[in-house]
């Protein structure tokens, strides 16, 4: 089997981070969303991926390089224009050859792997699975019926009025019929080709499509709040280790990660939480469900459930930072000139609560 990523799309809900990064490259746990879904794959005995990409693609190769680093190989597939899930299977049609594939949405995070689906797909001779799971409010995703056998009878994109609960996880599984039908269907109200409507198509024809209830969690990381749910229960599974140095005055959990470097001075760190390599928290509270990339600076301040970027400087907080998702290089300071004021440099669609 091969592996394709889809790894395009602007992230639009994700700026101003995503003015500066692909939004797949934001770290989750310190580790960017698209290292997570590689290690997925190659987990599960994949080693040739394609990785499609648009406007964000050099970045993407610039981070990922050959793949060599995880024990895979990865090939890249530009995609000219965003024109949907399907289209990107579609240009993908020479990579994959006639090869079964799983295609996994570089922007989603997943518990427990993906092995065990690999391994039934692998010996099986569906010509389709997809992965389900129950959500709250399924109108944002696609949405699959099932019927008394438990077998797919209808998938609807992103419904108005929804007939089910079960999403369509950013994971599926194909053999060669997907080409077939993913020529066969026109683009949608918002002018893509919806790979909900392609594997309809296999339905409707006659193809055999399995679903997988998945049970654990699951977040389509588009949005600040769904990268910071990420976060916190990827921090939740990690296995904590200590690298850094932590000072006789500092109290750290046994929940929490100290990079190779860093120094935990004068503070109190509460798990799940990672602080990056060569960062320095100093005389300040972090955590707990809090990721600190690498190179910053924590002085004099109070975060939680937060993700910070690397070479970020905060200081000196006259109120606790919680729920913010800070780019790199931000500096967050307090000013001893008067007067009394807040002064923001922010980039374009950046959003602050000031209470
Ligand atoms: C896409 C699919 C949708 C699926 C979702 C999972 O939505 O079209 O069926 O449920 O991914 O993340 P999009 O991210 O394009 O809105």
């Amino acid at each position: 089997m091969k592996g394709l990523i889809l790894s395009g799309g602007k992230g639009t809900r994700l700026r101003p981070l995503t003015f500066t990064s692909a939004k797949q490259l934001l770290p989750v746990a310190n580790t960017p969303v698209l290292f997570r879904v590689i290690q997925a794959i190659r987990d599960a005995g994949i080693s040739e991926i394609g990785v499609v990409i648009g406007d964000t693609g050099e970045e993407i190769k610039a981070a990922a390089g050959d793949g060599s680093r995880w024990g895979v190989h990865l090939t890249y597939i530009p995609q000219p224009a965003p024109l949907g899930l399907a289209h990107a299977v579609k240009i993908s049609r020479d990579y994959l050859g006639d090869e079964r594939f799983v295609m996994f949405l570089g922007d989603n995070v997943i518990q427990g792997g993906i092995h065990s689906l690999i391994r039934q797909f692998a010996s099986s001779t569906y010509n389709s699975q997809i992965v389900l799971t129950e959500v709250a409010d399924p109108r944002q995703y696609g949405v699959a019926v099932l019927d008394e056998q438990g077998r797919i009878a209808r998938l609807i994109e992103k419904p108005k009025d929804p007939p089910s609960n079960l999403a369509l996880v950013g994971i599926y599984m194909f053999d060669r019929h997907i080409f077939d039908a993913v020529e066969a269907i026109k683009p949608s109200w918002r002018n893509e080709l919806e790979i909900t409507d392609a594997i309809q198509w296999l339905v409707s024809n006659g193809f055999s499509v399995y679903p997988y209830v998945h049970k654990g969690w699951w977040v389509d990381t588009g949005k600040a709040v769904d990268m910071l749910e990420a976060n916190s229960l990827v921090l939740s599974e990690l296995t904590p280790h200590i690298e850094g140095s932590v000072d006789s005055d500092s109290s750290v959990d046994s929940r929490v990660t100290v990079g190779a470097g860093a120094q935990i001075i004068n503070s109190v760190v509460r798990g799940p939480t990672i602080i990056g390599e060569n960062t320095h928290i100093i005389n300040s509270y972090v955590g707990p469900f809090t990721s600190i990339y690498h190179d910053c600076v924590i002085e004099n301040a109070e975060i939680e459930r937060c993700i910070v970027l690397e070479n970020c400087h905060i200081s000196d907080l006259p109120a606790r930072l919680q729920d913010s998702l800070i780019g790199r290089n931000v500096s967050v300071g307090k000013s001893s000139h008067k007067p009394r004021a807040y002064k923001l440099t922010l980039g374009d669609y950046s959003q602050i609560e000031l209470h």
